[in-house]
């Protein structure tokens, strides 16, 4: 058994199932893929459901997705996940669900009935996460997107339109990385007022001590030495602070929000629950959740 797959191996079934005693029948593809958390907690939730398959990395090139999907198809998966960079090519390639169609994104995907069905966990994930973490509704929330011009930001900014926050704040470093995902969330239709700044706007102050929850979806507070995302002073004691990293457990950004005294979480909760979302588009009685989190524990403690 491999740490992670090819598209090579995707040829037939004596080549990926070697040495195994259980067939692969569920995977992640994405390129590069050897990091992914994901085989950990989907193979507990197999297991603990008593399903006799495996969960496996596929590390898949970009260009390949329409083909790994029709050879996951011919060798009987029943779905898989996309991960990094394949999100927009697999949405391209199956039929998509209304909800990965708002969100522009697909990470989820099932190959039962001789179709291809894309769907989209991670805004939904984010959701959960946020009731999980806080015990509040994200609709009732008035937000600050931090770095909303990269995959996880869009996804999140979507959501809470789809939601109808009643304010939206995406702020980003480029600010015309911003203008399409504003110009598709003004077209929604949703009662959410949308407001995009650069970190250089002096009303970014103003707009962060007014809102409930400030998120990070940048990747600023992956790497040691990184600075906190945001001002200090931008931060008040009532807030809800969410960092959409989950490594290191608490980034600088965390680190500033729990010394003035917020509630603040941390990505891995939002990686449980899209987790269990996607488990539930495979096996829809599952109820995965508990046993994702026991799999993932060891990354709480960063
Ligand atoms: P993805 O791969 O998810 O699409 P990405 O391109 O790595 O994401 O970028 C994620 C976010 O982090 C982006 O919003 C990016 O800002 P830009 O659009 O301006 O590039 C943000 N980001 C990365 N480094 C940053 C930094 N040093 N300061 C502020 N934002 C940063």
């Amino acid at each position: 058994m491999k740490e992670v797959y090819t598209f090579e191996d995707l040829s037939s079934r004596a080549v990926l199932d070697a040495g195994a005693d259980k067939p692969a029948r569920l995977a992640v593809i994405g390129h590069p893929i050897a990091h992914s958390a994901s085989p950990r907690m989907h193979q507990a939730a197999l297991d603990a459901c008593g399903v006799a398959a495996r969960y496996i990395r596929i590390d898949v090139e970009p260009g390949h997705v329409a083909e790994a999907f029709e050879r996951m198809r011919d060798l009987g998966f029943i779905g898989c996940n996309v991960t990094v960079p394949h999100k927009l090519e697999a949405m391209a390639n199956c039929e998509v669900s209304p909800g990965a169609n708002a969100l522009g994104a697909v990470n989820t995907v099932c190959f039962g009935g001789g179709v291809t069905r894309g769907f989209n966990t991670d805004g939904p994930g984010f959701r959960n996460a946020v009731e999980d973490d806080f015990g509040i509704d994200l609709a009732s929330l008035k937000v600050v997107i931090l770095g909303a011009g990269g995959g996880a930001g869009q996804a999140i900014a979507t959501q809470c339109v789809m939601l109808g926050v009643p304010k939206l704040v995406v702020v980003n470093r480029s600010l015309e990385k911003l203008g399409p995902l504003v110009e598709r969330m003004r077209n929604h239709g949703s009662r959410s007022e949308v407001i995009a700044l650069s970190f250089e706007d002096l009303a970014l102050h103003e707009h962060c001590l007014g809102a409930d929850l400030i998120v990070n979806t940048s990747s600023v507070g992956l790497k040691a030495g990184d600075p906190s995302i945001l001002p200090d002073a931008c931060l008040r004691a009532e807030h809800l602070v969410y960092d959409t990293i989950y490594q290191p457990a608490v980034t600088p950004l965390l680190a500033v929000a729990m010394s003035v005294g917020c509630r603040t979480s941390n990505g891995l909760s939002m990686l449980i629950n899209q987790g269990a979302l996607a488990f539930q588009y495979w096996f829809p009685e599952a109820q995965p959740l508990a046993v994702m989190r026991k799999a993932l524990g060891h990354l709480s403690a960063g």
